[in-house]
């Protein structure tokens, strides 16, 4: 049975006290309505729908930009959950399959568990996810009968004794797609909050003699975001989770807790991830390869065998490839560096390209920007730029070519050429104890006065 996934992300989210609509912060770099829209792709879902509400267009954007295929309709007052379902209405109308509900605030539940609700769809017509949370606080309560689900009540409506029933409703609903709709147009308001409630379906189908059951998860899968307490909550759990797969997938993590991953980092199998080491968006490291402590990586490919850091910064568009080696406090963006190429130390190359095997001296910076337009360095295989050396871009450095330590260089430098670019050293015999002695004196004669 194919299932679409219908995603409520129309709340401000005021508890978060933000000019930003809540499905718009992110965890690990991603906002919460792109963790929502992953767990659905996971399941294999043919469509996905986002209810927007608060800055609308602002959502539209992010969906259509994490998944071009997504539809989006807009909720233009939040009348509660059953009502922000429906606008998913007309855009599903063709469809014959399942349809999940899933809020975006609430978007780490596991593709598993959907796929275990998707299962019990077999032996019921509403399937509901609950937990058992720490603090059941003001969750809607599932009342049981037996093994069936017989309605839910929300917390506002509750008596004390429905109060009492530790198993909470997570928000996440699975029906076929038509008799949701179908349901949900039963649904009124006659409630303690005036809304429409999403979760009436439930006594709605069990007045119709159909059933309904639950499927439960852990707690950690339903946490919600309400508060910035909430987000850094979500974001502990998110990476708690991604350092165990990192772990699981046979990457070495001295100390797991202090490494930060982004909700797309790739690690192979026998890297070595040292500790202190944060990873920001579009980071792929290969097998083999070694991060050291303290260094920070985004949108970059490191290739095997490559030992970056400690204290390395690699930003958007810098490919290392095999064996490379760049070491401590160096910077190096949109830049591709070849196989065996070494940048060991103190260095900034940006808009560049390194041939294998060449050799950065310490100190070196490809003087990239000129205050309006960006230009490209290219250094040859085998190279040997000497520290200190400015790279005053656009310039070409040939194969086998070497820099002096010091130099300026503002001009290509042929295939096997060294270039000088510095000022002629001179020696003045006995000047640095005449000056030395002048200077003295003239601290005593301070002292005296
Ligand atoms: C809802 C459930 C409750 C459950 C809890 C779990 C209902 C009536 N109650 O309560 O049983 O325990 O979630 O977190 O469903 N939204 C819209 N449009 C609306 C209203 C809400 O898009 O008109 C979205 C919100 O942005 C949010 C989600 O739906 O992402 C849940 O809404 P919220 O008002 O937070 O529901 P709760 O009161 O928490
Ligand atoms: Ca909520």
């Amino acid at each position: 049975m194919q299932t679409a996934l219908i995603i409520l992300a129309a709340g401000q989210g005021t508890r978060m006290q933000s000019d930003r609509v809540k499905v718009l912060h992110e965890v690990a770099h991603a906002p919460l309505l792109a963790h929502a829209m992953a767990a659905g792709r996971a399941l294999g879902s043919p469509r996905s729908v986002v209810v927007a509400g608060h800055q609308a267009e602002a959502v539209r954007a992010a969906a259509l930009e994490i998944d071009p295929d997504t539809e989006v309709v807009e909720q233009t007052e939040q009348l509660g959950t059953a009502h922000a379902v429906a606008q998913a209405a007309p855009a599903l109308r063709d469809f014959g399959g399942d349809a999940i509900v899933l809020y975006a605030d609430t978007p780490f539940v596991r593709p598993e568990t959907l796929a275990a609700m998707a299962e019990a769809r077999k032996d019921h017509a509403v399937v509901v996810l609950g937990f058992e949370p720490a603090d059941p606080a003001r969750y809607g309560r599932l009342v049981m009968q037996g093994d069936d689900l017989d309605r839910i009540v929300e917390f506002k409506d509750a008596t004390e004794q429905e109060r009492a029933i530790g198993l909470c409703n997570s928000g996440v609903i699975a029906a076929k797609a038509e008799l949701l709709f179908e349901l949900i147009s039963e649904v009124g308001n006659d409630n303690a909050a005036q809304e429409y409630y999403l979760t009436d379906i439930v006594a709605l189908a069990r007045a119709r003699g159909l059933s309904a059951g639950v499927v439960t998860c852990d707690e950690s899968e339903t946490l919600g975001v309400n508060s910035r307490n909430d987000l850094a909550r979500a974001e502990a759990a998110f990476q708690a989770r991604a350092r165990d797969a990192a772990l699981a997938g046979g990457v070495t993590l001295t100390a797991p807790e202090t490494v930060f991953f982004a909700h797309d980092t790739v690690i192979g199998r026998d890297a070595v991830i040292e500790p202190n080491v944060v990873f920001g968006p579009g980071v792929t490291v290969e097998s083999g390869a070694i991060i050291r402590a303290f260094s920070h990586l985004e949108g970059c490919h490191v290739s095997r065998g490559a030992v970056v850091g400690p204290y390395a910064r690699l930003r958007p568009g810098a490919e290392l490839s095999e064996d490379v080696r760049v070491g401590n406090f160096v910077e190096i963006k949109n830049a591709q560096i070849a196989e065996g190429a070494k940048v060991n130390h103190l260095t900034y190359i940006g808009d560049a390209g390194v041939g294998p095997r060449a050799n950065i001296g310490a100190g070196t910076v490809t003087c990239n920007y000129d205050g309006v337009f960006k230009h490209r360095t290219e250094i040859g295989a085998d190279a040997f730029i000497g520290s200190d050396t400015m790279l005053v871009a656009p310039v070409t450095v040939g194969a086998g070519a070497m820099t002096a330590s010091g130099s300026v260089i503002t001009g290509d430098v042929p295939d096997g050429a060294l270039a000088l670019g510095r000022a002629r050293q001179q020696n003045k015999p006995g000047l640095a104890e005449k000056l030395m002695g002048r200077l003295r004196a003239q601290k005593e004669q301070q002292k005296r006065d």
